[in-house]
């Protein structure tokens, strides 16, 4: 079976259970996300066209977001971070950014408690496949398609550099008490 660590960075009053229940909330739901986001933009890649898979992420990253935090209630929001993000919205808060260091080193999602009582789950998100760097990698690794179509998108892009296995980012899972 999985090992599975739970970080929690601020103690709590809930149960060794509870928390675990927390945690397995937030972990499926940063699950469904990736798993949604990378089926879709799977088949744009099937479909052969680099140029159209950089667009259909374009139009389509934040709005497939908004539709499952809407889909998983109003208890949990959910969406994506990077210290070098592409799409502004994705820039993470000061705590964010925190822990987004701590996940550097970590292979484990990380849990947190905010003041306001809700919690937070970051699950790492990793250059783990090479096709990842088509679109995040160094000059070399991506084609000069990719780098005009993301360019002309995204003027400000601070998302390429990247390298198999280093940390792009990570989904924050917020999860509020009943
Ligand atoms: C076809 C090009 C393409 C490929 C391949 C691709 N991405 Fe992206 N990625 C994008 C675009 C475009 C955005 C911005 C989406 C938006 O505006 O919502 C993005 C955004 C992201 C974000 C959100 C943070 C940010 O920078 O805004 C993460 C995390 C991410 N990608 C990880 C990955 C990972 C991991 C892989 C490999 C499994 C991957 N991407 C493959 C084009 C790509």
């Amino acid at each position: 079976m999985k090992k599975l660590f739970l970080a929690i960075l601020v103690v709590s009053g809930l149960s060794g259970e509870d928390l675990r229940a927390v945690f397995n909330t937030g972990e499926q739901s940063a699950n469904l996300l990736l798993k949604t986001l990378g089926g879709e933009l799977k088949k744009k890649l099937q479909e052969g066209d680099l140029k159209g898979a950089i667009e259909f992420c374009a139009t389509n990253g934040l709005s497939i977001t908004h539709q499952l935090d809407e889909k998983l209630g109003e208890n949990i929001s959910i969406k994506r971070i990077s210290m070098k993000n592409r799409n502004p919205d994705n820039l993470p808060n000061d705590s964010e950014a925190k822990i987004l260091y701590m996940l550097e080193n970590s292979p484990q999602s990380i849990l947190t408690r905010v003041s306001d009582g809700s919690y937070k789950l970051y699950k790492p998100v990793r250059v783990a496949k090479p096709v990842c760097l088509k679109c995040h990698g160094k000059g070399e690794d991506m084609p000069e398609v990719a780098r005009k179509t993301i360019h002309s998108l995204y003027p400000q892009d601070r998302a390429t550099g990247y390298s198999m296995g280093d940390l792009r980012g990570a989904v924050v899972v917020t999860i509020r008490g009943e």
